[in-house]
């Protein structure tokens, strides 16, 4: 068996309360995960591209989150009406959404350590 080529993972998670972080499930991220592996199958991707349910990215404030893998793009505010302009443009197309990507310096990890030089 081959290993996919791309996996799409969207939080679906719920805080509870009113939490200050947002959390994707109150922001319709249901609705974007089943669109998106109803649309990896109506592309005849299935066998190739994995779109995957996941819990808390830790990006919550941006929510609904769906991150790309390989290229490690991570796209926030995602919308349901926006999820056949990622398969055809990204998954398909292999071009970045640029309008839905969350910028580098607003995501919540922490930068790896400059590697260090032959001292
Ligand atoms: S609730 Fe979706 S990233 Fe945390």
């Amino acid at each position: 068996m081959a290993k996919f080529q791309r996996h799409l993972f969207t939080c679906i998670n719920l805080r509870e309360g009113d939490d200050p972080r947002g959390s994707c499930a109150k922001a319709c991220a249901g609705e974007v995960a089943t669109a998106l592996k109803k649309g990896v199958h109506a592309r005849g991707l299935k066998r190739v591209v994995r779109a995957n349910k996941a819990y808390c990215l830790d990006q919550c404030e941006h929510g609904p989150v769906v991150v790309v893998y390989p290229e490690e793009v991570w796209y926030g505010r995602v919308q349901p009406e926006d999820v056949e302009e990622i398969l055809d443009r990204h998954v398909v197309g292999g071009e970045v959404v640029e309008r839905l990507v969350i910028p580098d310096d607003a995501l919540t990890g922490v930068a790896p350590p400059e590697p260090e030089g032959d001292a």
